[in-house]
């Protein structure tokens, strides 16, 4: 579905992402877990193609994206969550989750996604009229992946969906994700905090200083104490 081969972004001087790879195959749930600073979110906007890396190659579904405007991307169907969700705060919950069912054509009406959208989350249509910022940081990011969600799209990236939410809340949001790849959706989570992963994960990655220091089944990460004490104490802020 997705594949990322030796990809490099230099920002100014800095070398950010160092011969990144990744692998998301269709209906897996990838995770990629790093300390803030890590590289989490700038391998997010390289896919999404707000960053052109200098080198290497990004193939979603089979065709070479790197270069496209990121409206193009959308249109492929990537989703995106960003970091901050990425909220209008002057349009109401519905106008929010409106959007997202406009970004493209898919085989659904936006009021079928709509639908799909408050289904997976039917706390949001009990505020569906209240603006943006008149819900809580939980609801809003709740409303974010909604968003994400209403685009009917084919793979989701997901930066942090889960930093900041009350643990009491995760598991629900888990199983509509959980849900959606039965349907063939894939999902690319990006976490600073090991125990985000959900426990339906088919492949993590770990980066560290833009470099990727880990790939694997997600059990395996326990064994690898290098790799242990850079994330498992949570993360680092
Ligand atoms: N626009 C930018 N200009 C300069 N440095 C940046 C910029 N964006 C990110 N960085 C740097 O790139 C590194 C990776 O950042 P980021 O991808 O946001 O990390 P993460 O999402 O894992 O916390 C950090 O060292 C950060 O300071
Ligand atoms: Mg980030």
């Amino acid at each position: 579905m997705l594949k990322l081969e030796h990809i490099n972004i230099f920002i100014q001087a800095s070398h950010i992402l160092r011969d990144v790879f990744l692998e998301v195959a269709e209906g897996e749930v990838v995770c990629l877990i790093g300390r803030n600073g890590a590289g989490k979110t700038t391998t997010l906007k390289t896919i999404m193609g707000f960053l052109s890396p200098q080198s290497g190659t990004i193939e979603f579904q089979k065709q070479d994206i790197s270069g496209l405007p990121t409206y193009k991307i959308a249109q492929m169907g990537l989703g995106y969550m960003p970091g901050d969700g990425g909220i209008f705060t002057d349009l109401t919950v519905h106008e929010n989750i409106e959007i997202g069912s406009w970004m493209r054509e898919t085989s659904l009406t936006p009021e079928e996604k709509v639908r799909f959208a408050y289904q997976s989350f039917p706390l949001l249509e009990k505020y569906r009229s209240r603006k943006g910022d008149q819900v809580s940081g939980g609801e809003r990011k709740m409303l974010a992946i909604a968003r994400a969600f209403a685009s009917d799209p084919t793979m989701l990236l997901l930066d942090e969906p889960f930093e900041g939410l009350s643990p009491v809340i995760i598991p629900g949001i888990n199983e509509k994700i959980y849900e959606s790849t039965k349907h063939g959706l894939s999902i690319l989570i990006a976490e600073s905090e090991l125990h985000h992963v959900p426990e339906f994960t088919n492949t993590l990655y770990v980066i560290e200083r833009g470099q990727i220091i880990f790939a694997g089944k997600p059990e395996r990460v326990q064994h690898e104490e290098d790799i242990m004490r850079i994330i498992g104490g949570g993360a680092t802020r």
